[in-house]
């Protein structure tokens, strides 16, 4: 495994706005695989040139390819010193002053030496890479890279190992107490558009699918997508926000969505999306949506190898989902197995008058005292550091503790995760989540694997909605989790 950061010397430690760096790997490779383009800086005859290229990230390298002649490329090749940046703009940032406009952004400046790749297998690697990067699915439907293409052509390696990258994402910051006008920021996105056929293109484009981050602004749409495409009606649609949301609070950079069309004449628009939270080593993908009028045509696919990308930019190996039955046929054919089934149970009346359930005096309300014991016992439970979801949920004052150790969460919709080594522990966290307000009927979940919670939750009226498969791709094969009565929720594991 390689280290988790790039090395943090005199000229790739940023000089300005240091908090704005980092040299955090996945950090790298996140912007990395998100950009379309890269400039790359050298020097020529003693003269700095800065050209850009098309690239696409693989594993520890950036690859670039490109025509002999080319200098870049040249010097590239033969050893030389180069500088390879890849920005991203997110918005315009407008201020008060003129001084204080600026850009929020994402970018990554590596330094190196690039290396002629010569082996063929790597050479193959890098042609589909870039016209992956280009656009997803596209490289099945174009004549695959031929040795007359690797003769034709210097593919170079370019290490992801001294270099940084560096964010902005705020509102303006300066000072004076009046403005002139509107102060805030612009979002900025790419876009793909209707294609434009050569004239002797022999065939129709296809059905465009191309993949984009979600940005805050893009949320309402994502929703309103997932919320169709799993059919779960207008009180479904405000919990899909909600959970997006928080679990964006988590880790915003992880959601995709597919802008496609609807025939060759239309527009693209949004038709798909789904996330994916980071656990160090474990990755969960989950609320993976695409509109009715879109499915069947490897948009899903797509969207999973996006994700799937994403996780490995960030390190994980273990990639795990709870599948849906529309959704298992395409996750096994992607190599997931089926490791454990997740059994969704439904509280159909309001939780506290369908059982009314006695709350425990052992059971009591977490406050910030009990963070770390609470992140402590998750670990143990989950077998990963979710820190970040888990804080994203405590925010909500909807977390409880027992005295005997243990903890519940009590989502909008979901009651989860539910850590507890005993059953009479689950059971009076269970009642005391089951006693709380809820916008609708509540979920819970377990595991086939998990030894009392069924039993558990039939006894208090909850009824057997759904049946997933819980899937696994990569890592050690995961032991049953005893401790982890209830998971999060179906979109975050
Ligand atoms: C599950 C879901 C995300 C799959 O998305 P999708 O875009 O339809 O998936 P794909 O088109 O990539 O693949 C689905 C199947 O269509 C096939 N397919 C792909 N392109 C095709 C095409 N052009 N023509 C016909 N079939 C095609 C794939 O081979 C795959 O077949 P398989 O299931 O036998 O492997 C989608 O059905 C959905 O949103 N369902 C409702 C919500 C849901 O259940 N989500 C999953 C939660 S786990």
């Amino acid at each position: 495994m390689h280290n988790q950061t790039l090395l943090a010397t005199e000229l790739s430690t940023p000089v300005r706005r240091k908090q704005r760096g980092t040299h955090d790997r996945a950090t790298v490779n996140t912007i990395l695989d998100e950009g379309l383009v890269c400039h790359v800086g050298f020097v020529h005859e003693g003269m700095p040139i800065v050209l850009p290229t098309a690239y696409v990230r693989i594993g520890d390298h950036v690859y670039l390819h490109g025509a002999p002649a080319n200098r870049m490329f040249n010097a590239l090749a033969s050893g030389a010193d180069g500088c390879l940046t890849v920005t991203l703009v997110d918005a315009l940032v407008l201020a008060k002053t003129a001084g204080h406009h600026s850009l929020n952004y994402r970018s990554v400046t590596l330094f190196g030496k690039g290396r002629r790749v010569t082996d063929r297998a790597e050479l193959a690697a890098a042609f589909r890479g870039i016209v992956e990067a280009t656009l997803p699915g596209r490289y099945q439907r174009t004549h695959a890279a031929a040795e007359i293409d690797f003769m034709a052509t210097l593919v170079i390696a370019f290490p992801i190992e001294e270099g940084a990258a560096k964010v902005r994402d705020l509102q303006p910051t300066d000072e004076p107490e009046t403005a002139v006008d509107f102060v805030g920021v612009v979002p900025v996105t790419q876009q793909v558009e209707r294609a434009t056929a050569v004239p002797d293109s022999p065939m129709p484009m296809p059905h465009l699918s191309a993949i984009f981050r979600v940005r805050d602004h893009e949320v309402d749409a994502l929703r309103a997508v997932l919320g169709q495409a799993f059919g779960w009606g207008p009180r479904g649609d405000l919990i899909v926000r909600d959970r997006i949301s928080r679990y964006r609070r988590a880790e915003p950079s992880g959601w995709f969505g597919v802008h496609a069309q609807r025939d060759a004449q239309s527009a693209p628009e949004l038709a798909a999306g789904g996330g994916c939270l980071t656990f160090g080593e474990i990755a969960y993908l989950g609320l993976v949506g695409v509109l009715p009028a879109f499915q069947r045509r490897g948009i899903g696919r797509i969207l999973m190898e996006r994700l799937m990308r994403y996780a490995d930019a960030r390190g994980a190996e273990t990639l795990l989902l709870d599948a849906s039955a529309a959704g298992a046929p395409l996750y096994l054919s992607m190599g997931f197995m089926t490791t454990d089934e997740t059994w969704v149970f439904s509280s159909e009346a309001t939780a506290s008058t369908a059982n009314g359930a006695s709350s425990s005096p052992r059971v009591r309300a977490a406050t910030a005292a009990d963070r770390e014991a609470i992140l402590a016992l998750d670990r143990q439970a989950y077998g990963a550091d979710r820190t970040r979801l888990l804080d994203a949920c405590l925010t909500d004052g909807r977390a409880l503790v027992h005295e005997q150790g243990g903890f519940c969460i009590a989502q909008d919709a979901y009651i989860g995760p539910l850590v507890a080594a005993q059953k009479d522990v689950a059971a009076e966290l269970l009642d005391a989540a089951l006693a709380l307000p809820f916008s609708r009927p509540p979920e819970v979940l377990t595991r086939a694997s998990q030894p009392f919670m069924p039993q558990l939750l039939a006894a208090r009226g909850l009824r057997h909605a759904r049946s997933l498969k819980h899937m696994q791709k990569g890592g050690a094969l995961r032991p049953p989790r005893p401790l982890l009565c209830s998971p999060q929720s179906l979109a975050t594991g």
